[in-house]
């Protein structure tokens, strides 16, 4: 157990995927693994354990934001010895030709800050996806029929921005989309030497009102947990 994660050491597998939302994680749980018992109920941010295809897997939430993500990353990956953390989630279209319903691998994820700034003061960290992790992501995607789009994100700390001036600038240099926590996952996987990878789908995009409904959430929702068991077996 941890401060914020009430499972004990042998009921989180090696494999952690995590989506923002934790009833997001009881839904794929229930949708693709055997055996799921929940194994992390504290402050409602859901963790399941199961087998899928004969692999185990742990699902657990990572709530809203790089502080939130930066609490369960750490505790699974120093306290339960965890080796891959694949992140699903959403991201908000950046580029005219990102358009929703597409499938981000995230190469790379800029931001102003991170928890790990303290850390690193004057250093601009480069965070970067484990290559193999990424390169069975995308042979999941052929597998699946799904065409992603691999390349450079923005993790913001905040939703609602007030830099219209900022996001010039990340369009300009070919950021695909913005969501919120994966700069600080890849930093924590690289200090740690673990594993990690993001995969988002476009839920809406900066330039227009669109939004995905939520069939259309359920639906991409299922392919990145598709496309992530598969990598995380493979
Ligand atoms: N901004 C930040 N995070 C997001 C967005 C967005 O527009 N969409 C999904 N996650």
């Amino acid at each position: 157990m941890t401060v914020h994660i009430g499972a004990k050491k042998e009921d989180i597998a090696d494999t952690v995927l995590m989506p923002g939302d934790p009833y997001r994680a009881r839904w794929a749980a229930e949708t693709y693994l055997d055996n799921a018992e929940q194994v992390n109920s504290v402050r409602g941010m859901l963790g399941f354990t199961g087998t899928w295809r004969g692999h185990r897997l742990t699902i657990q939430g990572s709530g809203m934001g790089m502080a939130s993500m930066a609490i369960y990353a750490n505790e699974l990956i120093r306290d339960y010895g965890v080796k891959q953390l694949i992140r699903v989630g959403s991201c908000g279209g950046m580029q005219k030709h990102v358009k929703l319903r597409d499938i981000i691998l995230a190469m790379t994820a800029s931001s102003v800050n991170t928890p790990s700034r303290e850390t690193f003061r004057e250093l601009n960290f480069a965070p970067t996806a484990n290559y193999q992790l990424l390169r069975k992501a995308e042979t999941a995607c052929d597998k699946l029929g799904i065409v992603p789009l691999v390349g450079g994100i923005y993790s913001s700390d905040v939703f609602y921005s007030e830099r219209s001036d900022l996001k010039e600038q990340l369009v300009r240099h070919g950021v695909l989309a913005v969501e919120m926590e994966t700069a600080e996952l890849y930093t924590l996987a690289a200090r740690y030497g673990r594993k990690a990878l993001a995969i988002l789908t476009v839920s809406d995009h900066l330039d227009t009102s669109d939004e995905l409904t939520s069939e259309e959430r359920e639906n991409s929702l299922g392919s990145m947990f598709e496309i992530a068991l598969n990598a995380a077996i493979a």
